[in-house]
């Protein structure tokens, strides 16, 4: 691919879909969506709204850290925060594709709202091949997928602009790169649209997403020296028995996954060191008190996919 008349050629087309009228890009940090955000906005200049759908999903400080780097880039973003009503949808929801249908429903819908009220006719969005492979394919819905599964958007109110969807993960970092955007981001760990909540087995809670949340952070930051394609923390819904200050509890079980892949499809266990690993656990149990064992996971995709949900 030739990333320069790539870029080129989507700014046009985008240009030419868009026209006159408004669009909205949906933006969550990954480096997909970030892409898509500046290749727009160099499209459509003021024509164009950025946001950022808070959904209580994501990880530490990431909507403020957003905002920042899009504001460094020229770009403003409105963040929209609808927490509650992610959680609504998610209560009492235990299996995956209930839980990936559930959050694709609201979050279309508060897009859906933003668009009328920003009057804008068309949504652009990073999804790329691998998104729709895996939704296609019957692996798992992912939450951006709509056309290719025979959901049309008019439902929500708008026209899906996917300038990404033909590129797999590497080739939309190599774009990212020549757009300008951060190292930062362009070597950042992929991470899922419906965020944490699909790295919770079971049904997804405010405090089960705050004790992912805060694990997460400690497996992407003891981890990153290692250099994996993704890595971060899964609560089990199972719990075990252990001993804390002396006394039995019955408590949390974290998994810590890391995987080195170069598109997703397939992927394999890290081979992390002992010593980092060890590390990992003794911050996640020094910091969570109902946590009492942590795994590693050392499964290849396939047969398990990288997420657990
Ligand atoms: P799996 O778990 O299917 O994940 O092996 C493959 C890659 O896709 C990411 N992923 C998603 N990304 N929306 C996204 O934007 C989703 O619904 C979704 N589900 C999985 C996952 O993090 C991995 O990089």
């Amino acid at each position: 691919m030739k990333v320069e008349q790539f870029i080129k050629k989507q700014i046009k087309q985008i240009k030419k879909e868009v026209g006159a009228q408004k669009a909205v890009v949906a933006c969550s940090g990954g480096v997909d969506s970030m892409t898509c955000t500046i290749l727009a906005h160099q499209a459509l200049g003021k024509n164009l709204a950025a946001i950022f759908v808070d959904d209580g999903l994501m990880r530490e400080s990431e909507p403020e850290k957003v905002v920042a780097v899009l504001k460094k880039l020229g770009v403003k973003t409105k963040l929209l925060p609808d927490q509650t009503r992610f959680f609504r949808a998610l209560k009492g929801k235990i299996d995956p594709e209930k839980k990936r249908k559930a959050f694709r429903e609201v979050f279309y819908q508060v897009l859906g709202e933003t668009l009328k009220i920003q009057k804008a006719k068309f949504l652009i969005q990073g999804t790329i091949k691998a998104d729709i492979m895996e939704t296609v394919g019957g692996i798992k819905t992912q939450h951006n997928v709509l056309e290719q599964i025979g959901i049309n958007p008019q439902k929500y109110g708008f026209k899906v602009i996917e300038p990404l969807k033909f590129l797999y993960k590497p080739e939309v970092c190599q774009v990212a790169q020549v757009l300008g955007l951060p190292k930062e981001i362009y070597k950042r760990m992929p991470f899922p649209g419906p965020g944490l909540a699909i790295r919770i087995v079971g049904e997804v809670t405010p405090k089960k997403i705050r004790i992912v949340r805060r694990t997460t952070t400690i497996v992407e930051q003891e981890l990153e020296k290692c250099s994996p394609f993704q890595a971060f923390a899964v609560l089990l819904s199972d719990k075990a028995t252990g001993v804390r200050g002396g006394k039995r509890i019955f408590g949390n079980i974290i998994v810590i996954r890391s995987v080195d892949s170069k598109d997703a499809i397939t992927a394999s266990a890290s081979e992390i060191p002992w010593k980092v690993l060890q590390k990992i656990r003794k911050k996640i149990i020094k910091e969570i008190p109902s946590v009492v064992r942590v795994l590693y996971e050392l499964t290849p995709k396939p047969p398990a996919t990288i997420e657990y949900i």
